[in-house]
């Protein structure tokens, strides 16, 4: 009669060893996979559709930056709504609002755009560019994942509530 050891042997630790790693391995495998998986960007992200603020949030005829989105919504003397991207369309400086001046004016080169975006003064080539807006509910929605390139103001660019 021969004894059976109760110890575990080497070959069982490394068996043990082994299916405990290989489960960590998969483990890890399947959570890189699930955050592949997720949404890129989160609401309220650069990128993504921006909760502005209500209607009345925007007395007619303001610029108001929203910096998170990296866009001013303009929202013009009739009550329309734009989003102009703060980018010069130079070389890509963030433009501020002059609001004594009631224009944007680029501190790189002086490139000077109206209220809608629209060059006053060059070299900036084109009008500041714009982000779709959506009004749902009261609400400001804008795009930042949508943007639109332009060569002049035109009306159907004006959103209204
Ligand atoms: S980057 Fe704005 S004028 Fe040059």
């Amino acid at each position: 009669m021969t004894d059976t050891p109760l110890e575990p042997t080497r070959r069982d630790f490394l068996k043990i060893a082994w299916a405990f790693f290989g489960g960590l391995a998969l483990v890890e495998t399947a959570g890189v996979f699930i955050a592949y998986l997720q949404p890129r960007l989160a609401e309220g992200e650069f990128g993504s559709v921006i909760s502005a603020g209500l209607v009345d949030d925007f007395p007619p005829n303001s610029v108001t930056h929203i910096s998170n989105g990296r866009f001013y919504v303009v929202r013009l003397g009739d009550g329309g709504f734009m989003a102009v991207y703060h980018r010069c369309t130079h070389l890509g400086c963030t433009v501020p609002w002059d609001p004594a001046a009631q224009k944007f004016v680029c501190p790189c080169h002086n490139s000077q755009f109206d209220q809608q975006g629209t060059v006053e003064n060059p070299p900036a080539p084109r009008p500041l560019d714009l982000f779709g807006v959506s009004i749902e509910n009261g609400e400001v929605k804008v795009d930042t994942g949508d943007l639109r390139q332009r060569q002049s103001f035109e009306s159907a660019q004006v959103v209204y509530p």
